[in-house]
């Protein structure tokens, strides 16, 4: 059985949790795709699909809504979706689920995971979470995979696959009203400092949003940006700042301590 995940990580634990999942679902030959610069994939040459990405302010990040809305009508496809976030979901995964359904799939499963939190004024606070998940929440991802596996079983077999609710981490389950919006005004105008930049343009290529240019050193788009916070996490040499953030609190990657739980 092939399927294809359409994810959006911007600083890899969504990715890396993919990974452990794809590995674990041995029963699918899973092909993972970034939806970053990237078209619509051919979904009729898989049986299975999955969407996944980060809480964003509580819901999918605007990149993901772009994405989704470009897929054109399907029948029935078999779907399942999937989160990951630092501190509280919100309806992160519910509007996954709800964008995947509009555009004709059958959302049997989906689940959030509680991962380190990569929004730096979060890690300014101390809340990190660096040691995300416990290893109730680790179980409770196990437990959906296994589900995951036992619905593709379900599928090759010919069997109808029941809707499950859509369940997500403990943490999750609290459902704050964020506004989106929010993430521009903390991330402010980000500047760049000429004297630390040494135009090596990882900020430009990494820009889920393309609102970036070189010039020779970055120059933003503010009305474009969506204060993803990529930029400013990524720059190795602490060049981007912002009226609040001055290169501290940087998560480019995903840690070590969660690298070695899902492996
Ligand atoms: C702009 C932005 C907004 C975020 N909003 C939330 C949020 O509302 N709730 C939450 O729990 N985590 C939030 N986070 C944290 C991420 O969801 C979390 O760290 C996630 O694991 C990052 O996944 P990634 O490494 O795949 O990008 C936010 C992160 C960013 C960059």
């Amino acid at each position: 059985m092939k399927g294809i995940i359409c994810y959006y990580s911007g600083s890899g634990n969504t990715k890396l949790a993919l990974q452990y999942l794809s590995k674990k679902v041995d029963n699918v030959d899973f092909e993972l795709f970034n939806i970053i610069k990237n078209d619509i994939p051919d979904f009729s040459k898989y049986n299975i699909v999955g969407f996944a990405t980060f809480a964003d302010f509580g819901a999918p990040p605007k990149l993901m809504y772009s994405f989704m809305e470009k897929i054109e009508k399907q029948n029935k496809k078999n779907a399942f979706v999937f989160n990951t976030f630092g501190f509280i979901s919100g309806k992160t995964l519910k509007e996954l689920g709800n964008l995947a359904s509009k555009s004709g799939f059958n959302v049997h499963s989906g689940f959030s995971l509680h991962t380190p939190e990569n929004y730096p004024p979060m890690r300014k606070m101390g809340r990190d979470y660096d040691n995300a998940p416990n290893p109730k929440e680790l179980q409770l991802f196990d437990n959906f995979i296994n589900d995951l596996k036992n619905i593709v079983g379900d599928l090759e077999s010919g069997r109808t696959v029941e809707k499950r609710k859509l369940k997500s981490a403990f943490i999750g389950k609290l459902l704050p009203s964020f506004k989106r919006t929010q993430a521009k005004k903390d991330f402010g105008i980000q500047n760049v400092n000429e004297k630390l930049c040494n135009e090596c343009g990882l900020c430009m290529k990494g820009c889920p949003y393309e609102a970036i240019i070189m010039n020779p050193k970055p120059i933003f788009d503010h009305d474009i940006c969506a204060g993803c916070w990529y930029c400013y996490n990524h720059c190795k040499q602490k060049a981007i700042f912002t009226p609040k953030f001055s290169g501290d609190f940087q998560y480019p990657k995903t840690g070590e301590i969660l690298r070695k739980k899902l492996i």
